[in-house]
């Protein structure tokens, strides 16, 4: 026998048709529903008092979601997450539009110092991959749940974006002849790279797992360290240290098209870790019990386990130091970025450390950046709705 259906007193007729256990209820004001039989708690669609199944914004959640399905764009709830995409698709750009030839010709030359070119390598060797590591967490775990509609359209446009990037690392090994099997292999083979990246594949690792759920007090918590390790820690933090030394032979006026490929990557990220966190935010107030001191003391041992791991990478980079970089002022300014990291989600400053690169700053103004680096005019929106680092 179906059973009673005690959700929908407005029923007036139910009535059993078709297969078995497909069952038809006919509400007050003559509209029909079908549903499959026997209900579960994810199967029952909240209906309106006379039995419309019309879905407005207030029935919108991130996580976990069990009103309004994933296929229903508007009306929006999150208008962030609808910002950011309009903002990503603004930006929209290719490798392939930047000139390489200044750049081939310096790599050629004996311009460049031993150091200089390893740590082109060792950044063209991380990133060449983390883009890789980025794309498939954000397909594969992320996507599945998160559950609305904008951020969703969000996350296909990043998806097509960190393509992009991957895309942007094999141009530039290409353009400069260089071994694509060492670089793609870095990630293996570069100890320093390598510690990293398996500081990330753990975290994509737990939600990868069959019987993963965020229905789950653990399994919520842990789709948030997840969210927290890739768009804080990756794209907040281990990116940045890359952004430092390859903007820093831009601004000098070498190796432009890299530094060029680089700009543009940055601002993308810019977005990236900014819709990260409005996301990460939006969940911690849609679920505040999630937000436990014990989760809070969790995120600020991964920053700090993070800063670690840059730290080290950039010693690794600039084992004699280069172009007035060296491994302490990397130390400062990765702590610096991380204190800015956790104040965006609502975290105490761990290291109170100054920033040693200010210009980072000037080059993320992106209208500054095409009178600062004369490159090319390439029509692209105003960066001042973005909040940058
Ligand atoms: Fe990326
Ligand atoms: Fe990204």
């Amino acid at each position: 026998m179906p059973p009673s259906i005690k959700t929908y007193p407005n029923v007036v007729e139910k009535m059993e048709i078709g297969r078995k256990n497909i069952l038809e209820l006919t509400f007050e004001s003559n509209q029909t529903m079908k549903l499959d039989w026997p209900l579960n708690q994810e199967q029952i669609p909240v209906l309106r008092d006379n039995g419309s199944q019309a879905h407005g914004p207030e029935d919108k959640r991130l996580i976990n979601c069990r009103q309004v399905d994933v296929n229903q764009l508007m009306p929006l709830k999150y208008h962030w997450a609808w910002e950011h995409y309009v903002n990503g698709c603004a930006n929209h750009w290719m490798p392939t539009e930047v000139s390489m030839g200044k750049d081939i010709a310096t790599w050629r030359g004996s311009e460049l110092t031993e150091g200089e070119r390893r740590v082109i390598l060792r950044n063209l060797g991380f990133f060449s991959t983390a883009e890789s590591l980025v794309g498939n967490n954000l397909a594969l775990a992320i996507f599945k749940h998160v559950t609305n509609a904008e951020c969703r359209q969000y996350l296909l446009r990043q998806a097509f974006e960190e393509a992009v990037h991957t895309h942007t690392f094999l141009y530039i090994v290409d353009s400069l002849g260089l071994d694509e099997r060492e670089v793609f292999n870095m990630y293996r083979e570069v100890p320093a790279i390598a510690r990293k990246d398996a500081f990330e594949m753990e975290l994509t690792a737990v939600l990868l797992d069959p019987d993963f759920t965020t229905e789950t007090f653990e399994g919520a918590q842990q789709f948030l360290e997840n969210l927290i390790g890739y768009y804080l820690i990756m794209e907040g933090v281990f990116f940045y240290t890359g952004f430092v030394m390859i903007l820093s032979f831009q601004r000098q006026n070498r190796m432009t098209g890299i530094g060029e490929q680089f700009q543009y990557i940055l601002r993308d990220e810019s977005i990236h870790l900014n819709f990260g966190i409005d996301l990460i935010n939006g969940i911690k107030a849609e679920n505040p019990h999630l937000w436990t001191l014990a989760f809070q003391q969790r995120v600020v041992t991964l920053v700090r386990e993070a800063v670690e791991l840059e730290v080290a990478y950039a010693s690794d980079c600039l084992p004699h130091g280069i172009l007035g970089l060296n491994s302490g002022l990397f130390r400062q300014y990765v702590q610096h970025i991380a204190d800015r990291r956790l104040e965006r989600v609502g975290l105490a400053c761990q290291y109170g450390s100054p920033n040693p690169f200010a210009w980072m700053s000037e080059t993320i103004d992106l209208g500054k950046e095409k009178n600062f680096f004369e490159t090319r005019v390439t029509e692209y929106q105003s960066a001042s709705s973005l909040s940058w680092e």
